[in-house]
């Protein structure tokens, strides 16, 4: 009973934000077509957990492919190949021994994320690449989440209907991410920035409130400020 009502008011607010909402495009999928034209011969999936959303699978077969995450438990559910459980702020690899870097949704997480970028750019071979999918800590999102008890996300999760095993919540940080600081980050390592994509909001998170048009709407508005669009996608070069 409870998910038949969830179900139609997670349908009605999609219908209402196709019909209302900003024009946009899904980030995974751009993130996905990104890592589909990549080649490298070698990569580090940074913050991979289980790789749930398969996109080691974007890959090239002959790319060695290596999972790197904090979470053991996350790390014993990826099955894509090799694996190496440790914190980001001392990757156990050796100075330019990658030539991808890719991390998505893992830097809103870290408490220390220029020292793992510094990290990032000791790894990267010369001409190297790093992408990043990130949520922009200034969108209104991130900042309800910053309010708000880790508690309180992991029972959201649950009313989104995620059940425990589908739960990947970690606490948020939000240290890096707003826009002026992708272009700093280009400054301070001296890479190039290759792509650079913005995505306005809203997120899935607010579907089943039955206000959630007027979240839309916001996102509507907040469409023509970049700086507080939802998420950013980031491609440096090295
Ligand atoms: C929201 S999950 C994203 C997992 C995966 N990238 C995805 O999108 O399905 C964040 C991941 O970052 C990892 N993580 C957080 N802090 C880390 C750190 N300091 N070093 C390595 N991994 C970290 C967590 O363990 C978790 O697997």
């Amino acid at each position: 009973m409870l998910s038949q009502i969830r179900g139609s008011v997670v349908n009605l607010n999609n219908s209402i934000e196709d019909a209302i909402g900003p024009e946009r495009q899904n980030c995974h999928q751009t993130y996905d077509g990104l890592l589909a034209s990549s080649s490298p011969s070698r990569a580090l999936h940074l913050g991979s957990g289980r790789d749930r959303a398969e996109k080691c699978s974007q890959l090239p077969d002959e790319s060695d492919v290596v999972a790197f995450d904090i979470d053991r438990e996350g790390l014993s559910r990826n099955d894509t190949g090799p694996k190496v459980q440790g914190d980001a702020v001392t990757l156990p690899f050796e100075d330019e021994s990658f030539d991808l870097v890719f991390t998505e949704m893992v830097f809103e997480h870290l408490t220390q994320p220029w020292d793992v970028l510094a990290e990032i750019d000791r790894i990267l071979t010369p001409g190297g690449s790093l992408l990043i999918l990130v949520p922009n800590p200034l969108h209104y999102y991130a900042i309800l989440s910053d309010l708000t008890p880790f508690w309180f996300h992991e029972l959201w999760l649950r009313m989104n209907g995620h059940d425990s095993t589908d739960i990947d919540a970690f606490p948020t940080e939000y240290e890096w991410g707003r826009l002026s600081e992708l272009l700093t980050t280009a400054n301070t390592f001296d890479w190039s920035i290759a792509k650079l994509r913005t995505f306005p909001g809203p997120t899935g998170y607010t579907r089943l409130l039955p206000f959630h048009a007027a979240f839309v709407l916001l996102d509507r508005f907040l469409a023509r400020f970049k700086q507080f669009h939802v998420s950013y996608i980031v491609m440096y070069q090295k």
